[in-house]
């Protein structure tokens, strides 16, 4: 695979995405061997900057965030000559014209057309800015060679999500938006279709017949901290499920597609949101857990409670669990329960799929020691993993069985580190596939889901909160919802701490 002569245009380059994420990931692709000679990036901000200024702020940072540690003299000297800074205000009409001249300058140099990519590493508010403005200045043309990246939130709620997709679509093509949904750029979600579809002995019981329920669990030690003041207009299930967790679901649910091609895939993940069953104000109350976490203790520090970080009262929930129906043949009536939640007692992205009893237990009693029902587990960090529990017997002259995993861990079985998520999404990004990423009918199926949750929460306000203490897996009810359907939550082990 072979990229195009590219200039990257980064909004928000003095900003902390670029900091940890963009610039050390931009980096370990030059270090990989995957950019072309004729490359640049412009980082643009209001920080009055020169180029030098510009490069020594990323150097630090991609020591300090970087995968690949301290960056090496002679290669950061040789990669630092692709990186530039342009003063900019976003306003202005003129910022657009110098980045037109600076683009024409950079080809003529380069004796060759260039991809341009305009990365909006900017607050939402920017986006109609930004993109009426290079519309003006014609810099948004070519649909062939420009493409624009933009981060969530993709809109707040259903309607402000059209808007946003009418608004970009005033000036770019579908075929040029790539809206990064950083979870499908992880190593072990990409490998969730490599192990469904690339398998011939999963399809035949991937299906209500022999699957008894999934669980997607997103779960973080992290607090809201610094960031409370722009969480407290989001939420678990803006922040988390309407995109990564319904993601992480579209994965395991979609039907095989006829090819890994970008329409092909995202056409079968759209088809399972569309068949994603509608909640009833009535369905709310049944089938929905919100939390937020009081103060206590996490690891050995004493941590304070969501409010506390806000300094406000609030009604925000830090933590959202849903069953989900999927209706279609394969899987309807199969329950699909997502959680996720902050200030956890593990932090841990794992998918259990658990399958149903065997017909006929033909074994007596006493040989089951300790057994449950077989489960498929993807476990998509820290650890990164695929374990299949199935029964055994046990070594010795008994007959007792018990539940043992059989294990793919990457750790044992590759040598290779696996890249950040960024930088396979920004590799994608400069090779122009969006396989990776979400088309804006899927970002309006995901809301369209969602709307009634978030209507039936924002009319309920007599909360209990805060209703879970920091280190837990949450509130109790969470685990009633689940438990009246005769299971709980799976937990995996990590570090010995279950
Ligand atoms: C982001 C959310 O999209 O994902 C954050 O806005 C969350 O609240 C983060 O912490 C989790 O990502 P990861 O890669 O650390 O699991």
């Amino acid at each position: 695979k072979q990229i195009a002569p590219t200039i990257f245009v980064i909004f928000g380059g003095t900003g902390d995405l670029n900091a940890r994420k963009l610039a050390p990931a931009l980096y370990n692709l030059y270090l990989e061997g995957w950019l072309p000679e004729q490359f640049s990036i412009i980082g643009t901000g209001r920080t009055q900057l020169q180029d030098e200024d510009f490069r020594k702020k990323l150097l630090e940072d991609i020591n300090q965030f970087s995968r690949s540690g301290k960056a090496e003299k002679e290669k950061w000297e040789a990669f630092s000559q692709h990186l530039f800074y342009q003063v900019s205000d976003l306003n202005d009409f003129k910022t657009y014209k110098e980045f037109g001249t600076r683009i024409k300058h950079l080809e003529t140099e380069w004796d060759t057309k260039a991809n341009v990519i305009y990365y909006l590493a900017v607050a939402p508010n920017f986006f109609p800015i930004i993109a009426d403005n290079l519309a003006k200045s014609k810099l948004a043309d070519d649909s062939q060679r420009v493409r624009i990246v933009i981060e969530k939130p993709f809109g707040h709620d259903l309607e402000s999500a059209k808007e946003l997709n009418q608004l970009l679509m005033r000036t770019f093509d579908e075929r040029q938006i790539y809206r990064i949904d950083h979870y499908l750029g992880k190593e072990t979600v990409q490998n969730i279709m490599a192990f469904r579809f690339a398998n011939s002995l999963l399809e035949p019981t991937w299906n209500r017949n022999y699957i008894e329920h999934v669980q997607i669990s997103v779960t973080e030690q992290l607090g809201a901290g610094e960031r409370a003041g722009y969480y407290d207009g989001s939420g678990a299930l803006r922040d988390m499920i309407q995109n990564h967790l319904l993601q992480l679901l579209c994965l395991v649910a979609m039907e095989p597609p006829i090819s890994f091609n970008a329409d092909e895939v995202r056409n079968r993940k759209v088809d399972v949101l569309r068949a994603m069953r509608r909640f009833s104000p009535d369905d709310v109350r049944l089938s929905t857990v919100r939390g937020q976490y009081g103060n206590g203790w996490l690891e050995g520090k004493e941590v304070p409670g969501y409010r506390e970080e806000l300094k406000a009262e609030s009604n925000t929930e830090t933590f959202a669990a849903v069953k989900f129906f999927v209706d279609n043949w394969r899987w309807q009536g199969v329950p699909f329960y997502l959680r996720t939640g902050k200030r956890m007692h593990q932090s841990a992205s794992v998918i259990s799929i658990q399958f149903k009893e065997v017909p006929h237990f033909m074994f007596p009693p006493e040989t089951a020691d300790s057994i449950h029902n077989n489960r498929l587990i993807i476990s998509i960090q820290p650890e990164m993993s695929i374990r299949l529990q199935v029964q055994a017997k046990r070594p010795g002259l008994d007959m007792i069985l018990n539940t043992v995993d059989m294990v793919f861990d990457y750790k044992g079985t590759y040598s290779s580190e696996a890249p950040e998520a960024y930088e396979t999404l920004l590799l994608d990004t400069m090779l122009g596939d969006q396989t990776l990423f979400m088309r804006g009918d899927q970002v309006e199926e995901a809301w369209d889901l969602i709307m009634p949750i978030l209507t039936t929460w924002q009319g309920r306000k007599s909360l209990n909160f805060p209703n879970y203490s920091a280190d837990s897996w949450g509130p109790e009810t969470a685990e009633a919802l689940i438990a009246r359907d005769g299971f709980h939550w799976f937990t995996l082990p990590l570090n010995g701490k279950k």
